[in-house]
């Protein structure tokens, strides 16, 4: 069975501040779309990407990648959630059923990371990739005051890809947001309804490049994995 990517890729990367989405900012002969894209498109369990565009996006057409036979657009919404619904709507649960959603803003995955999370979700009901928290971690109700220190041990970082079963994860997502409830990751529309969900360790270089300090960064890292 088939197995399809999810690429969100309609955000306007407000905390970039950069003069276009920082999705087309470029960070080596690709911009950070198309090396997100280039990764997904070479992986050979991937049979297609699906990837969800703002409605005016003069952009994508210039990608290398734009043509890629194994590539579709779909139009995205206002938030994050509503960009991978509809990404599933252009996606056959009986052709395809299991999707893996995954952030255009996160370039630097690799086929080890979409193997294991691809794994360990069939394994069970679907996984994630994720992060251990490395400092210590405090609470306060008035981001002045601490009230608390939270125990570290069980807290992650919740990363992507993120893998689920198609028609499960149309089903969470359509549902949260009719209900208004916040969602930011593919999971957390799947916790609220019980559903069972594998954390797998992630590699740290996975960054989401969000502010320009992360650009440089990202180059740095890309270069310490052509390195191994
Ligand atoms: N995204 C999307 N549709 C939205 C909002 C975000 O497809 N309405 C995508 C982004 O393009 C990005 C991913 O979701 O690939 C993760 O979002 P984030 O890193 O927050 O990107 P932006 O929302 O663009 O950035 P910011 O929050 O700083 O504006
Ligand atoms: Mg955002």
């Amino acid at each position: 069975d088939k197995l399809v990517a999810l690429v969100p890729a309609a955000g306007i990367g407000r905390r970039m501040g950069a003069d276009k989405p920082k999705q087309y900012l470029p960070l080596t002969e690709h911009c950070i779309l198309g090396e997100t894209l280039a990764r997904l498109l070479a992986h050979p369990a991937i049979s297609e990407v699906v990837v969800a565009l703002a409605a005016e996006d003069p952009y994508f057409d210039d990608l290398a990648q734009a043509s890629h036979p194994k590539l579709r657009t779909v139009i995205g919404g206002d938030e994050r959630a509503d960009s991978v619904l509809a990404c599933l709507a252009a996606v056959n649960p009986d052709i395809a059923p299991w999707v893996l959603v995954h952030d255009a803003a996160r370039p630097l995955i690799t086929a080890g990371d979409i193997d294991a999370v691809v794994k360990a979700a069939r394994a069970g009901q679907g996984a994630i990739l994720a992060a251990p928290l490395v400092d210590t971690i405090k609470w306060s109700q008035d981001g002045k005051r601490i009230e608390e220190t939270v125990p570290r041990q069980h807290l992650w970082r919740a990363l992507t890809p993120q893998c689920f079963p198609t028609g499960a994860l149309r089903l969470a997502l359509s549902e949260a947001l009719a209900e208004g409830a916040s969602i930011t990751d593919e999971a957390s529309a799947m916790e609220r309804l019980g559903w069972p969900v594998t954390l797998v360790k992630g590699r740290n270089d996975n960054i989401k490049i969000t502010e320009p300090a992360d650009l440089p960064l990202a180059r740095w890292l890309l270069s310490q994995q052509e390195s191994c």
